[in-house]
């Protein structure tokens, strides 16, 4: 099957004066029509730079070195700035991940989103009016009209977050790119905005691209995963084999972290270390310092590439782990 994203060896960095800040390294995946592809990694691995280099809005310090990104058969890095905002609008939307500060602050909630459902489509003010309350409403907002009324600083962080998921679907877009759309909310509102991101995908067949630094997130709702280690992709798989024999060590301590039904009162023990400093990333692994499977070859060779080892499972690891978290 033809993929509706395909990124290839996407390469960003960022200058600041303290230098290069190493974002995406050689970042590869793909995504397929009507799937969840979950990107899962801690912060500043770059999983927000993989979001803003597929809508073509990242910040004007940014530099795409390498790489290319298609959306059906177009090529968005070479995209006018035009096509970009028509596939923004029609096709791809984002859900950012700090709702409250992507709305425009002195703006009612109404017009900014009849903007978006204006600017793409030829509908009347009145019935983009009416779109947009029944969009709210069914994004779990008991009272449209009166929301529609407010600026964003007198709406909670979660009545925000549902406002941005209404902004995104309101144009029923073939791919979602979700970026952290549940943290910080409540468990219960977390759960109602993943069953929405399902509704579409079932619906309508679109696919998102699902970015999260929480395994459950990702049990709950991928059907592939991308571990992502100072913009790193270390391991691509789809969800069960991940969970069940995950071979990167960064995957297998992240899935430790979870708690078990088997062991309710199994201690949780952090990763320890921290993550590498991304303006000097070291030509070795970068998961090198904290990686408990370690051995001379990781010390002395370059980092190791995405390989196959299993039909479909990549990793990039010169001693993956062999058996399952969970023997
Ligand atoms: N505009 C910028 N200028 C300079 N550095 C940046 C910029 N945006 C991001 N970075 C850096 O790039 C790296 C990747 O950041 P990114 O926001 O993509 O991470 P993330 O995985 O989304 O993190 P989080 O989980 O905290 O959201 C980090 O080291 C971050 O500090
Ligand atoms: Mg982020």
């Amino acid at each position: 099957m033809a993929s509706l994203l395909r990124v290839d060896d996407l390469t960003v960095s960022f200058g600041t004066s303290a230098g290069r800040v190493k974002a995406l390294n050689n970042v590869s995946l793909s995504i397929e029509e009507g799937e969840v592809y979950c990107v899962v990694g801690e912060s500043g691995s770059g999983k927000s730079t993989l979001a803003l280099s597929v809508m073509g809005l990242l910040p004007h310090n940014a530099e795409i070195s390498d790489g290319r990104i298609m959306y059906k058969d177009i090529d968005l890095l070479r995209s006018s700035s035009e096509q970009m905002r028509d596939l923004r609008g029609q096709e791809i939307a984002l859900v950012f991940q700090d709702a409250q500060s992507a709305l425009n602050p002195i703006e009612c909630i109404g017009p900014q989103l009849e903007e978006v459902i204006l600017e793409h489509s030829d509908i009347s003010l009145r019935n983009a009016n009416k779109m947009a309350q029944d969009m709210l409403f069914e994004m779990g907002l008991p009272d449209p009209k009166r929301v529609m009324g407010q600026y964003p600083f007198a709406l909670s962080g979660g009545m925000c977050q549902r406002i941005m998921m209404a902004m995104a679907l309101v144009l029923r877009p073939k791919l979602l790119i979700a970026d952290e759309p549940t943290s910080g909310l409540d468990v219960t509102l977390q759960a109602e905005i993943l069953h929405r991101i399902r509704n579409l995908v079932k619906e309508q067949n679109s696919s998102v691209l699902l970015i999260t630094h929480d395994m459950g997130v990702v049990a709950a709702m991928a059907k592939k995963v991308g571990v992502i280690y100072a913009g790193n992709v270390v391991e691509d798989a789809d969800v069960v084999p991940l969970f069940h024999r995950s071979q990167h060590p960064y995957t297998w301590s992240l899935l430790q972290a979870l708690p078990r039904m088997d062991d309710p009162g199994k201690r949780i023990e952090p990763l320890p270390g921290s993550p590498p400093d991304m303006v000097h990333l070291p030509m070795e692994c970068p998961f090198l310092p904290r990686c408990f499977k370690a051995q001379s070859r990781c010390r002395t060779e370059v980092k190791p590439t995405l390989t196959e080892t299993e039909d479909k499972h990549f990793v990039a690891c010169y001693n993956p782990v062999v058996s399952g978290w969970n023997d």
